[in-house]
């Protein structure tokens, strides 16, 4: 059923998209609130995509679960909210359906969801109404929510919610929940189950204190959300021999006291009842804006990942505007030859790409695109050499005084430093422009010539080096007057360079509920 939108849900619409920051190649909401990517899956073609979102408004409340459907990854067709926060007063989710995930049991797709009520969450289930429905649009809550009601009251927890959701091969269901433990740091919690309701604890798989952690290694602080176990996806390049030391990896979001720090990674072992790290890392180098990601497996066998890209504008521009939040471009999760994870665009991706123009190779000096747009892909194969001094910039020259600077630099013998100065992007008040940055392990994995990728949609920016990501959100004032410019200094070279318009994905005549 399509419920007609009132005239302040068109209105609300129509002010979204009246902003030149709202991408269009990269999902979005309607207009209101979208945070994390939900119960992501693929089923008879269709990938699914839900989400958190509140339609009422952008500023997290009352969170539902938006649901969109896409056949390539790159078109998204709304389908009807999935799951609504119930009445006051009568469900546990009252106050939001937060995070969670979708799996099949015995044919049935099954929700697991965090069900907020008073600021504290428990574990929901829901399934759906209609298993042979190929679109899932009609989800029922279990009467009998939430199926695991709090924290183990044994441990001093700080949060408690979000969930990762597999069958063992004996058809035992195992469950892991974000949480974390009072002065030692995150940590997911483990739950089976033979029915998916009644839960039994089963202990924290690791704790944060349980890593020795090294000078360089990300903090992992006092939450963990959003955990995702999975099994180390396949080897980038297939002639490479896989690497023996890790089996698997746990991801989860760092949060400490409201704050959403960043996505990260242990690599190491489980062995069904615990996790043994050998290993640390981030999934994405932009911090809070490519935040709570999770992944799946899609028909083809590729580990396919999606993150919410927050945005730097301060809460009162995102009211103004009326929307907020979009999605990574999906993501291919792969094993690299040091048996850590890349992450790299899906190759769908580049199907939107058009009108490309071929940049200046092989020399020194600099040159500008021609192309100017809102939307474009950039992709630059550079040499450092071996010279520390070389350097190689890539600006995003807005206009009106506005520029993103890309810096890659030769950080030592083994490695590349990227680094995005925002300070310029923009001349919106309170928008956060503060640098991010990326260490490449470049020369070690892939020699002198490094890959560089930009993808830009209005707001939205993703750089790629090195099956590195990282991802930031950008407000030039006339974001369609985009041109690339690079510039190779001291010994880098620039061995071949292009850049393209983006296609518009974006559906018109969305509706907010639809
Ligand atoms: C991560 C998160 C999850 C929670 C959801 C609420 O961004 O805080 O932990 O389930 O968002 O919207």
């Amino acid at each position: 059923m399509t419920i007609l939108p009132t005239e302040s849900e068109a209105a609300s619409v129509e002010l979204a998209e009246s902003d030149h920051a709202l991408p269009q190649f990269h999902f979005t909401p309607p207009s209101g609130w979208l945070n994390d990517p939900n119960g992501l899956c693929q089923r008879n073609g269709s990938h699914h995509l839900f989400y958190q979102y509140n339609p009422e408004g952008a500023s997290h409340h009352r969170i539902h679960w938006g649901h969109a459907v896409s056949t390539d990854l790159l078109h998204w067709r709304d389908l009807p909210i999935a799951l609504v926060p119930a009445d006051p007063g009568t469900g546990p989710d009252d106050d939001g359906c937060w995070s969670g995930v979708i799996v099949d049991d015995a044919g049935i797709p099954t929700i697991v969801y965090s069900a907020n009520h008073d600021n504290r969450q428990t574990a929901a289930v829901a399934v759906a109404a209609n298993p042979a429905d190929p679109d899932l649009v009609e989800w029922r809550k279990d009467p009998d929510n939430p199926v695991i009601a709090g924290p183990p009251p044994e441990f001093a927890t700080t949060q408690f919610r979000d969930h990762s959701v597999w069958r063992d091969p004996a058809g035992t269901w195992h469950q892991l929940m974000g949480s974390g433990l009072v002065g030692r740091g995150g940590t997911a919690f483990a739950y089976s189950s033979t029915d998916m309701r009644t839960w039994a604890f089963d202990g924290p798989v690791l704790v944060g204190d349980q890593w020795d952690r090294g000078e360089t290694d990300p903090w992992t602080a006092t939450t963990w959300e959003c955990p995702d176990l999975i099994e180390m996806p396949r080897m980038a390049d297939p002639s490479e021999s896989s690497h023996e030391a890790a089996t698997h990896a746990l991801m989860f979001s760092a949060w400490d006291e409201g704050r959403t720090i960043e996505s990260l990674a242990f690599i190491g072992r489980f062995d069904g009842r615990s996790f043994t790290p050998t290993g640390l890392q981030r999934l994405d180098w932009g911090g809070r804006h490519a935040y709570a990601p999770q992944s799946y497996l899609d028909e083809r066998g590729r580990r396919i990942q999606i993150a919410w890209m927050q945005e730097a504008r301060d809460d009162a521009s995102m009211r103004e505007h009326g929307w907020c939040g979009c999605m990574s471009v999906p993501r291919e999760l792969t094993t690299l030859p040091d048996g850590s994870l890349g992450v790299d665009p899906v190759e769908e991706v580049s199907e939107l790409r058009r009108n490309e123009e071929e940049l200046l190779v092989g020399f020194t000096g600099g040159t500008a695109s021609a192309t100017t747009g809102a939307q474009l892909d950039a992709e630059f194969v550079v040499d450092l050499g071996h010279d520390l001094t070389s350097t190689v910039t890539i600006d995003l020259e807005h206009g009106q005084g506005e520029t993103t600077r890309l810096t890659v630099t030769a950080a030592g013998e083994d490695g590349v430093e990227v680094v995005l100065d925002r300070s310029a992007s923009t001349h919106e008040q309170g928008a956060d422009t503060a640098e991010l940055t990326m260490a490449v392990p470049a020369k070690a994995l892939f020699g002198t010539a490094l890959g560089l990728r930009l993808i830009f949609d209005h707001s939205a920016l993703e750089v790629f080096a090195g099956h590195r990501a990282m991802s930031a959100r950008i407000y030039p004032s006339a974001p369609q007057d985009t041109r690339v410019r690079v510039d190779a200094h001291g010994g880098a070279r620039l061995r071949s360079g292009s850049v393209w318009t983006m296609e518009s994905t974006r559906a018109s005549g969305r509706v907010l509920r639809p």
